[in-house]
């Protein structure tokens, strides 16, 4: 059975990881209708991301005897500045949910919760990975410059970490 501390705790991060999708639906859509179909397209693969974190949660959770709630989630902004001000708003976002996986982590190791601690640990790779990725993509936008977005639009996939790369490897 899973402890009502870290059932709690997995529920919040169901609904940081639920969000986390939305927001980055509401920056693809964004892109989309400013005429970045590049970005557009980063973002709606990252939406999709967040939303298999949010679903290995569900699954970990109810499989060890806890129960795993879906929750409302706050209306993410529909617009945003530029495109440097939607990945920096990215990073500072990601650097929040790493905070959140190592709050969990922690709680883990206080509970003496191995299988959570161990379940964990993918998820502690993929923020390392997800972070670097926003910071190059960031990078990129600095080299670049305002007046080059329409060679970041078009080459910002290229830019994608494979997802494969953080599963464990088989
Ligand atoms: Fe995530
Ligand atoms: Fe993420």
């Amino acid at each position: 059975m899973l402890k009502k501390k870290i059932e709690d705790i997995c529920n919040r991060q169901i609904e940081r990881e639920g969000f986390s999708s939305n927001l980055y639906l509401a920056m693809a859509s964004w892109a989309e209708t400013s005429g970045y179909s590049g970005v557009a397209a980063w973002f709606y693969v990252q939406a999709e991301e967040e939303r298999i974190h949010m679903l290995k949660f569900i699954k970990y959770m109810n499989e060890r005897g806890g129960k795993a709630i879906v929750p409302a989630f706050k209306k993410p902004a529909s617009d945003f500045k530029s495109v440097d001000d939607a990945f920096n708003e990215v990073l500072k976002h990601e650097e929040f949910i790493t905070a959140s996986i190592n709050e969990i982590v922690a709680l883990t190791l206080e509970e003496k919760d191995y299988n959570t601690h161990n379940f964990l640990q993918w998820f502690v790779m993929e923020q390392v990975e997800e972070e670097a990725s926003v910071r190059t993509i960031l990078d990129k936008v600095r080299l670049l410059g305002k007046d080059n977005m329409y060679q970041f639009d078009r080459d910002i996939m290229s830019l994608r970490t494979p997802s494969a790369k953080a599963q464990p490897a088989t």
